[in-house]
């Protein structure tokens, strides 16, 4: 099981099931995450700093077709992914600046 690690001050680490919805799963733990439109992709105001807790590097894998929308319209820039389109396949390290 993947473990996320969270830039909320006294959240987590916990583990979730790998593959399971990123937003949904900060959801599940309290967590506040920016959305109008509930994590169908649209809004972009789910976006969060993604990174791999194993290197540190940005999370970059599988980019959804929304996503892509979004970067390429400016809405999010490198770096920046929208946790609603986000499968949590690895350790990831997460941070929004609400937190
Ligand atoms: S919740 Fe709206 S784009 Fe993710």
């Amino acid at each position: 099981m993947p473990t996320l690690r969270v830039s909320r001050k006294g959240a987590g680490p916990f583990q979730v099931d790998e593959n399971s919805n990123l937003m949904k799963q900060l959801l599940a733990q309290g967590i506040p995450v920016a959305s109008s439109c509930k994590g169908d992709g649209v809004c972009g105001k789910c976006k969060l700093v993604v990174r791999s807790s194993n290197n540190n590097e940005l999370f970059v894998k599988a980019f959804s077709a929304d996503e892509q929308l979004h970067l390429e319209k400016g809405n999010i820039v490198a770096g920046q992914r929208l946790s609603c389109q986000v499968l949590v396949s690895e350790d990831l390290s997460v941070e929004a600046p609400y937190w």
